[in-house]
């Protein structure tokens, strides 16, 4: 593991400068922050750069003003528009939102790209959802790596749309529902357990142009950088490499959790509850979240709300502010709190790493983005599944039905019902079946450990990926 303390070989890669761009939305900004770490210990300079909305929903000046004094690493900081006035309310316009970052965002790329070359950037590390970086990264004449910060097998799926297409399983008016079993590396799947843009008949949404495009560009890469490790997908990453440079360097997680991170990336301000935790028995509190960016019905809320009531069970539940929508302010039933009492917390939003890491932590209701289930894995704590979008879906298939290390919250996924929710919760948290999730959990954290060791696979892939990166640089630039 990369330790920001400790960079052992802060001068080997002097030549190396990269430029990182994260797709700006929590679930991607988190590990783009923690990648930037990860290189600047290697010995790359490295330049991130957030939008200014972002800049600015985060509050706290330059991100990594901590890091560098701390540690030395050679990190900067730049800003960029995404092409939308501050004031936007870009949860409640998601589409003309990601239009903008479709249509408009690499025109502002490709400003700042310019006002950088001159200080010798010759990486762009852009997230694999942007539609642009293999055209911009040639037209300054840096080397291109994609940064996909999901499953390899949400890459496979989408890399290989063109073969769903073919057999039915995708865009056609009747969509086929047998098993998917002619992917390279991907086990026989689920038509349902796919990414839910897959599952979509309507494919002309914006989200669509753009994973359409993005997994065009994706193919002109030079590299592409994966946030998982290969013990658990390695025929995945096996078959995709066959194709494209492909290396699996996750988990990439805030690990500093004694300190607390040393860089903030929350856009919501974090309510500190580890008094209220500190008065909890040990594993007898549920965290709930459901991430960043998903929406939930109101309908949904209100049957999980009752139904946590129901299963009395300790909980700190992070109610993000537009969960619903941001013109729905109190989406949770009457009552619901002071009900609660002493038995649980509402907030807006926390510190997730810190809060996942305390003893008093006993499962995790989650709506299984990945960054929340490397997390969890890492802090060794039982997950209770209900996926909304996205590769949430697929997410869900990984931690139920194939490593075993989560339990579905409802078994019909189009259904949430308060008795049901209450059952389910008591299964995680004090149910029979929980000794085996929670043995399960063990030994999956302890494969991500491996993964971080010297010889570890992530850091084995992580040096031969910056290997790569050094001699490409020497070739585009003509030297060694
Ligand atoms: C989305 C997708 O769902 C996810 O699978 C993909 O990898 C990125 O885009 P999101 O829905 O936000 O992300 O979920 P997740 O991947 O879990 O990321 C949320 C991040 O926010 C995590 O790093 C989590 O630690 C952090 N978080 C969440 C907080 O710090 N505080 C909170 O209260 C909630």
């Amino acid at each position: 593991m990369a330790d920001v303390k400790n960079p052992n070989n802060h001068h080997k890669h002097h030549r190396l400068h990269a430029l990182l761009i994260p797709y700006p939305f929590q679930g991607h900004v988190n590990p783009f922050v923690h990648l930037a770490i990860k290189l600047a210990s290697q010995g790359i300079t490295v330049t991130f750069v957030n939008t200014h909305y972002n800049h600015h929903q985060i509050n706290s000046g330059d991100i990594f003003a901590g890091v560098r004094s701390e540690s030395g690493l050679d990190i900067r900081y730049a800003t960029v528009s995404d092409g939308l006035p501050l004031g936007f309310d870009r949860s409640l316009n998601h589409d003309q939102y990601q239009s903008s970052l479709l249509h408009v965002f690499s025109a502002h790329v490709e400003e700042l790209v310019e006002s950088l070359v001159g200080e010798g950037v010759n990486v762009m590390i852009a997230d694999t959802f942007f539609v642009w970086p293999s055209v911009v990264a040639r037209k300054f004449g840096l080397v291109c790596v994609s940064f996909w910060t999901e499953a390899a097998l949400v890459f496979s799926l989408y890399y290989h749309m063109d073969l769903l297409r073919i057999h039915g399983h995708f865009g056609a008016q009747e969509t086929r529902r047998d098993l998917i079993d002619y992917i390279p590396g991907v086990e026989a799947i689920n038509p349902k357990d796919t990414a839910s843009y897959l599952q979509e008949t309507d494919i002309s949404s914006v989200v669509h142009q753009i994973i359409f495009k993005a997994f065009e560009d994706v193919k002109k890469v030079d590299f592409v950088l994966c946030n998982t490790i290969h013990q658990f997908e390695s025929k995945t990453i096996r078959a995709l490499n066959s194709k494209i440079p492909f290396y699996a360097i996750g988990p990439i997680i805030p690990f500093n959790l004694k300190t607390g991170s040393s860089v903030t990336t929350s856009l919501w301000s974090e309510s500190d509850c580890t008094q209220w935790l500190n008065a909890k028995p040990a594993g007898s509190v549920l965290y709930i979240s459901f991430g960043s960016y998903a929406h939930v019905t109101k309908k949904d809320l209100v049957e999980i709300a009752h139904g946590i009531s129901l299963s009395k069970v300790n909980f700190v539940w992070v109610v993000r502010p537009d969960i619903v929508s941001s013109d729905e302010t109190n989406p949770l039933p009457e009552g619901f709190e002071s009900e609660a009492g002493d038995r649980g917390i509402v907030i807006p939003w926390c510190c997730q790493m810190t809060v996942l890491s305390h003893p008093s932590i006993g499962g995790f209701l989650t709506h299984c983005g990945w960054n929340s289930i490397l997390e969890s894995i890492w802090c060794e704590v039982p997950l209770l599944c209900f996926p909304l979008l996205t590769d949430q879906v697929t997410n869900r298939k990984l931690v139920v039905d194939d490593w075993k290390i989560g339990m579905n919250l409802c078994e019909d996924r189009g259904f949430v019902g308060r008795d049901e929710v209450k059952m389910s919760i008591g299964r995680l948290m004090c149910g029979e079946s929980r000794e085996g999730v929670r043995g399960a959990i063990g030994r999956v954290k302890m494969s991500l450990e491996g993964a971080l060791k010297c010889s570890g696979s992530s850091e084995e892939n992580l040096g031969l990926f910056v290997d790569g990166l050094v001699a490409k640089v020497g070739l585009s630039n003509g030297k060694a």
